[in-house]
Formats: C-alpha cells, structure tokens, sequence
C-alpha cells in the first residue's frame, strides 16, 4: 500500500508518537488523538505530512465520532485505524480507592478501544476494506500481581480483538493486534525494575508497521518476549504462582493521573 492514511490514538507520547513519526516518513496521512493537544500540536508541526490533530478522551465515545467524522470529511476513510491511548497503574483490589483507577484503566484501555473503531466500521464495511490494530500487552497473556486492572484490561483487550477479528473478517477488515513486551516510552520509564528484551521506541515503531502493513493477526514485540508469552501460556497456575510470587510490582497509582 503507498502512503496510508492512517487515525491514531494516543499520539502525544510514546509508541503512538513514534507510530505518527513512522508512517509521515512514507508520507502517509494522519489523524491523531490524544487529551494534551499542546503536544499533538507540536509533533504536527514536526511531520511533514497532511495531518488532523484531535484533543479528546477516548473515554468520549462523542468526541471519537466527531473527530472520526471530521476526518473522513477531509481525507476519506482511514486505511488503518490504531488504538493505541492506554494508561498503566499499579492496582490492589483491597483497596477500597483504587476502584476509580480500576475503572479509568478499563475506561481507557478496553473501552476507549471499542469508541476508537466504532466510528469507522460502517464505512469500511461498505468500502469492503480497511484495518483496525489493536495494541494490547503481554501483560494480558497471564495476570501480574500488582497490576490487576492492567493485567485485566490488557487480557480483555486481546479476546475483544479476536472476536471483532472474526465478525469482520467476512467484510474484508483486518484486524491486527499487537502484545508489546517492555519498550522504552513514559509509561516505563517510571519503573524501577530489571525489563528484558526491553526495546527502543523507535525500533518498536518500525516492527509495529511492519506487522500491519503485513496484516498479522497476532504478534508480540519484540520476538524474544514473544517466545516467553507462549512459554507463560502453556505454565500451569500452581507454577505461575510460585514463580512471580516476588515479581517486581508497577508503582501505585496516584489519584491525580486520572
Ligand atoms: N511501553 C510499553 O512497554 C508497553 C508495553 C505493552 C503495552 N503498551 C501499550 O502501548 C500503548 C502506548 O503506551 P506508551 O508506552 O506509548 O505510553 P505513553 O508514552 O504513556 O503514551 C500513552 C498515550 O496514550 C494517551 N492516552 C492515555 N489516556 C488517554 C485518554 N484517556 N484519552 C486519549 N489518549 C490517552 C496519552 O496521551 P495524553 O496523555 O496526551 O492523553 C499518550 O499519548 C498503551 O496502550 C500501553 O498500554 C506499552
């Protein structure tokens, strides 16, 4: 395909920043969400590219349909559309407080992912084309102590891309998700622990369009994390428990990032 266009969430940091990078460089055209639209203004003014910029929550389902909107009326129906806006915290369910980082995590990660497609299903059914990336964890292959909602949403995210992968295969959109072991971004630079395989944003950025651009159903990167998700798959709970019983634990969340 030569110079997609493309609608991305979460584009003001990290793999999203990255991804918007990648694809200006084919000279594709961009769509880009995220809430601090100071940042998405100054990355626009970096991409030498047609490029919408988009200040909403992806938790505003009507903010999503009317930047969707906007941006079919400008350039057309995306090719590819990349929910991508997620959020990390620590969690423990005893907590009668971190209900509400319970379910901004969900909010984000699982439903402002279903939001971000929603609006452009109906056309790309008609069209008969189209693809929709997903970017989940590795964290979701198995749960992590300390990280519940993340673990949770993450997991959510990956059967709700398989379901929406197989409903929509008949109308010929892909769906593509990607389960990202440790990269380099924001959302880790805040841990405090050993994180293997732990891969450059950039170089990330460059395997995640290489797998959409080959329409993969199912990749984790970088590989060698992909390895040990199917290795995590097969251990039985007894084992799993026994081994991640000390696992380094995401840092709590504080009540103003919501
Ligand atoms: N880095 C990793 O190792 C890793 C591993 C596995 C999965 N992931 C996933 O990769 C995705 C990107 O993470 P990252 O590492 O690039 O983190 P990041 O640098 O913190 O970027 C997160 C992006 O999501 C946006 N976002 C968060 N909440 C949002 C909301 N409510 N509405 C709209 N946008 C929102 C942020 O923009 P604003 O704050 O400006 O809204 C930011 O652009 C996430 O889904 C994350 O779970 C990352």
């Amino acid at each position: 395909m030569s110079a997609p266009k493309v609608f991305i969430t979460g584009a003001s940091s990290g793999i999203g920043k990255a991804l918007a990078l990648q694809y200006a460089a084919q000279g594709a055209t961009l769509g880009l969400v995220a809430r601090r639209g100071e940042l998405l203004e100054t990355l626009q003014a970096e991409l030498n590219c047609p490029c919408m910029i988009f200040t909403a929550d992806v938790r505003d389902a009507e903010s999503l349909q009317r930047a969707a909107n906007t941006f079919i009326e400008q350039f057309g129906l995306p090719d590819i559309v990349i929910a991508n806006a997620g959020v990390s915290a620590g969690t423990l369910t005893e907590n009668q407080h971190d209900n509400q980082t319970f379910q901004a995590i969900f909010a984000i990660n699982v439903f402002g992912m279903v939001s971000t497609f929603q609006p452009f299903i109906q056309g790309m059914k008609q069209a008969g084309r189209g693809q929709l990336v997903g970017i989940a964890s590795v964290a979701g292959i198995r749960g992590l102590p300390g990280a519940g909602a993340y673990s949770a949403s993450k997991a959510a995210a990956i059967s709700y891309l398989e379901s929406l992968r197989v409903e929509l295969a008949p109308s010929h959109i892909q769906v593509t998700t990607i389960a990202p072991g440790y990269i380099r971004t924001p959302m880790t630079d805040v841990n405090a622990y050993p994180m293997p395989f732990l891969m450059d944003v950039d170089v990330a950025a460059q395997k995640f369009v290489k797998a959409i651009s080959k329409k993969t159903r199912f990749v984790v990167i970088p590989w060698q994390m992909g390895v040990l998700a199917k290795l995590m798959r097969l251990i039985p709970p007894a084992l799993w428990d026994f081994a991640l019983r000390h696992a380094p634990r995401k840092a709590h969340a504080n009540w103003d990032w919501l």
